[in-house]
């Protein structure tokens, strides 16, 4: 992995323009961007450290997947010269490496996955999906593959593209829930142990359930009623009614604030004020701030100036699971 490679960067295709313009305004009007699928664009003039960099904090919201372009080609090269090729861009040979594979419409590129696969076992290297410090991307667009090398740690997720399958277990009580995992497992919140959360819009209780497993017990605020299966838990305190009459009358203090409630992004984050008061400081909030309006990057960038009232911003990212909608995570401070 060498310096002045361009960088790969995958958005949602409904969000390609926003990611564009909030690449234009951190590295500049000089850098050179160019779209090379549905969700996917090529930049020149910015490093992959400085672009995971801007992600990480926020600054670029509309990005969730990077990777260091190494090669692209019209077909696949025979296995020895792949292994050749991505072998020889590594200062010190590595015992394993993890190979992601996708394609320009919805599919996981498998038999690329394996044919790489094959190429580098061959050559002593464990393959695997994900889970090392090291990733090799391959992605099967309609003109050209193109090949990336990266560092974990700079790649925003750990899946192909940023796009995380999770199980549609029957035990799913709505497809929010997707949202709350995929931002757990992304940036590695931990919740504390025995603590009390406060759930915004909950109904049907999606994130309540995911709260559940992660050892809360849950105030869960929505006039909309809870699933069923969700009532014999009595750790799950049902409270039928808005969040703004909530906290007018609660007592309790919260360690976590979660907030999915459908309105648009500055009521949803002067609400998030509202919380404040009821949350320790320290507290973690996890909110979505929902598209709405014809500009959706300005709205989402004023609710985070109302959520810095009362919070430190940690993450603000477009997830693979997020439509029309970013999640930012935060801090009461
Ligand atoms: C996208 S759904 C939430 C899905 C939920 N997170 C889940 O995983 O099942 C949005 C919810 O926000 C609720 N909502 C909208 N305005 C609200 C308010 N002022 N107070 C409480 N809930 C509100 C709606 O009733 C709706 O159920």
């Amino acid at each position: 992995m060498s310096g002045g490679r361009s960088v790969l960067f995958s958005a949602a295709a409904d969000s390609y323009e926003l990611a564009v313009r909030e690449i234009r305004g951190e590295f500049g009007r000089d850098v050179r961007v160019q779209r090379v699928g549905a969700d996917l664009g090529r930049v020149d003039g910015a490093s992959v450290q400085e672009f995971a960099a801007a992600c990480d904090v926020g600054r670029i919201m509309f990005v969730r997947h990077l990777t260091e372009e190494i090669a692209s080609f019209a077909e696949l090269p025979p296995e020895y010269e792949l292994a050749d090729l991505v072998l020889g861009e590594l200062a010190e040979y590595p015992k394993a490496l993890a190979v992601q594979a996708w394609t320009d419409d919805a599919g996981t590129g498998g038999s690329y996955y394996h044919r790489l696969e094959e190429a580098l076992t061959a050559r002593g290297v464990t393959v695997t999906r994900s889970g090392q410090e090291l990733v090799v991307s391959c992605y099967v667009g309609r003109k050209a593959i193109l090949l990336g090398l990266n560092r974990r740690a700079d790649s925003l997720s750990d899946w192909p593209g940023g796009r995380m399958r999770l199980a549609r277990g029957e035990e799913r009580v709505s497809r929010s829930e997707f949202k709350l995992e995929e931002a757990i497992a992304t940036f590695g919140l931990e919740l504390p142990a025995g603590g009390k959360a406060v759930d915004l819009g909950a109904s049907p209780g999606g994130w309540t359930r995911i709260l559940r497993q992660h050892g809360q017990e849950v105030w869960s605020v929505d006039p909309g009623s809870l699933d069923p299966r969700l009532r014999s838990d009595r750790r799950i305190h049902h409270e039928a009614t808005t969040a703004g009459r909530f906290f007018a009358a609660n007592r309790v203090t919260f360690d976590v604030v979660v907030n999915d409630m459908r309105m648009d992004q500055v009521t949803s984050a002067r609400m998030m004020l509202d919380a404040a008061g009821h949350v320790r400081r320290g507290g973690l909030a996890i909110v979505t701030l929902k598209g709405g309006g014809k500009n959706p990057l300005d709205g989402a960038r004023r609710g985070l100036d109302v959520l810095r009232e009362q919070y430190a911003v940690l993450h603000a990212r477009q997830l693979h699971h997020n439509r029309y909608e970013i999640t930012v995570i935060a801090e009461r401070r």
